[in-house]
């Protein structure tokens, strides 16, 4: 993982909506799932607990609304800000990763 790095701006986010986030790691890497909520950002593996899709639409777009991210593939829709499975097919909550906000960048810690 790189962590000299942030993540992305929180500007790139647009407030109550999610972009998708390419994580370098040693094993290939990954995705995550960025949303932002005032000043405050959160980040989850873009993997649905439901049948391991990914939860956009379309590339690094995602249905979010009132709070609720709901993945695209059977509706399943997860709390914003704890990951949550508030409704449909999920058993489970999305995999949480920690963000910080500094200065405007968020970053993994
Ligand atoms: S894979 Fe997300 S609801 Fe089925």
């Amino acid at each position: 993982m790189n962590h000299s790095q942030p993540l992305c701006r929180l500007a790139d986010i647009p407030d109550g909506d999610a972009i998708a986030v390419q994580v370098a790691s040693a094993t290939g890497g990954f995705e995550l799932i960025v949303l932002r909520r005032g000043e405050r950002a959160f980040a989850y593996h873009n993997e649905c607990p439901h049948a391991g899709r990914n939860l956009d639409y379309a590339p690094g777009r995602f249905l979010v609304r009132d709070g609720r991210l709901t993945c695209a593939a059977h509706g399943a829709t997860f709390a914003v800000e704890s990951g949550a499975c508030l409704g449909g097919p999920c058993r489970s909550g999305l995999v949480a990763l920690r963000v910080d906000v500094v200065d405007g960048a968020v970053w993994l810690p």
